[in-house]
């Protein structure tokens, strides 16, 4: 029989998976969800700002909230881990409980209906197309690096920008405005964190709603000029397919247009990004592993796959009950808040023996990092892609990789990764 469990967490151990902080240290963030895998798996966190949600942590419960999207909607409330005040401001702003209208803040049949525009650029086939053009950009970058050994700043070298102008590529924006994405999706990333958000000092919830709400306006501003262009003279990008997508014969209203375009242009590579480095991070601390890799390529893959699940690089995000329904032998109320940790259900030790072990032979299928469900991550494919290209472009040319000081993170609850990844390495 099921042991009955606690329904509310302690409130410093709610506090710390609240706290950006401690998802820039990995043995805290680890150590806290380990513990609320263990005495909490699905109970409710009460922080002081926030108001009180139920925490997802286990792999089962992630699923089982995921696949009811009738009952757990992205749309009915904030679907991030926001504070009240600015889940408040928001909702003042734009009537709507998330700041942008797009793919994770919809439901049902929008939510159908947008995701059929995107989704024939993200299938394998569409995907195949593009390799080659991949793999050249991956040999351009991984050039570079060889030619700058034996030191490098991994993220700077390699893991910010491959990932951007991949998908800078897919959606048709000349290379000349990635500088500018890619600044502007830091500052909507990182907003808590002082090195890279718009102000570069620590926020109030405010203050970090007001910089969010600007950066939205330069990408407005920007993708304004894309649709008019788009319209004018199509193309193959994605950006295009936006452009000129149709639902019931109308075109996108702003509102979803500006959404769409900021989930395209953002969810892809910062994502990535984390999870490049933190593949590259388990390397320089497993001599054994580059060797393996080299020796077996066909194993690439699964080097892959235990990078997404180790970086887990989305950390979370938010549904919203609309019915009563019982999680984990917990009732939930209809209007309930839940956070789902992806983090934490990729850790599981009911799914993933030795979880902190880097284990590259562990089943794809088990993979949560994507998401599961009508809102699982439509980039994945690609995400597995374009790291594989990355990957057998640059282990043949590695002899050796250490790291050079100490890996920095960065400090939020929702995108993280390493910010610097300095390491020594030497070349074939
Ligand atoms: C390793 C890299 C990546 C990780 C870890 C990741 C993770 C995720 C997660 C956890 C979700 C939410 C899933 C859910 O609610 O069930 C998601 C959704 C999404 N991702 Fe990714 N992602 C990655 C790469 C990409 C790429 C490369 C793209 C596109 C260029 C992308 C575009 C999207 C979009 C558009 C959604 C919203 C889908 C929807 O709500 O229907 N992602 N991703």
């Amino acid at each position: 029989m099921e042991r009955l469990m606690p329904s509310e967490i302690p409130a410093a151990l709610a506090a710390s998976i609240v706290n950006p902080a401690t998802y820039a240290d990995p043995p805290k963030i680890n150590a806290a969800f380990a513990e609320i895998r263990r005495n909490y798996p699905f109970a409710k966190a009460r922080v002081e700002g926030f108001d009180p949600f139920w925490v997802a942590s286990r792999h089962a419960d992630v699923i089982a909230i995921e696949t009811q999207p009738d009952i757990f909607l992205n749309g009915a409330g904030s679907n991030n881990l926001a504070p009240r005040s600015s889940v408040d401001m928001v909702k003042a702003a734009t009537g709507e409980n998330n700041l942008i209208r797009t793919l994770v803040t919809v439901d049902g049949a929008e939510h159908k209906a947008l995701r059929k525009i995107g989704f024939p650029a993200f299938t394998p086939k569409a995907l195949k197309a593009l390799e080659a053009d991949i793999r050249d950009i991956a040999r351009e970058y991984v050039d570079r690096f060889v030619e700058n050994a034996p030191h490098s700043d991994f993220v700077e070298d390699i893991a910010l920008n491959y990932p951007l102008r991949v998908v800078m590529s897919l959606l048709g924006v000349p290379a000349e405005d990635e500088p500018f994405m890619l600044r502007l999706t830091q500052e909507i990333f990182a907003a808590d964190d002082p090195d890279l958000n718009r102000s570069k000092t620590e926020v109030t919830p405010e203050q970090r709603l007001a910089a969010v709400s600007a950066v939205m306006k330069d990408l407005e501003d920007y993708f304004g000029k894309v649709t008019k262009e788009a319209r004018e003279r199509p193309t193959e990008g994605l950006n295009s397919l936006i452009a000129n997508a149709r639902i019931d014969g109308e075109y996108l209203t702003d509102r979803q247009l500006m959404g769409y375009y900021i989930i395209a242009a953002t969810a892809g590579h910062d994502t990535t990004s984390n999870t490049v480095s933190s593949a590259m991070w388990a390397l320089a601390e497993r001599p054994e592993l580059l060797a393996e890799l080299q020796e077996h390529p066909d194993r690439i893959d699964g080097f892959v796959e235990e990078s997404v699940r180790w970086a887990s690089a989305v950390k979370t995000f938010m549904r919203t009950a609309v019915e009563d329904a019982e999680i984990a032998g917990q009732q939930v109320k209809s209007g309930d808040w839940i956070m789902l940790s992806y983090h934490s259900a990729s850790q599981d030790e009911d799914v993933y023996p030795d979880p902190f072990t880097f284990d590259i032979t562990r089943p794809r299928r088990k993979q949560i990092a994507f998401g599961t469900g009508p809102h699982a991550c439509i980039g994945q494919h690609l995400a597995r892609m374009e790291m594989r290209v990355l990957w057998e472009e640059l282990l043949p040319r590695l002899d050796s990789v250490r790291l050079a000081g100490e890996p920095k993170l960065f400090k939020s609850n929702f995108v993280v990764g390493p910010k610097t990844l300095p390491i020594e390495f030497s070349v074939r």
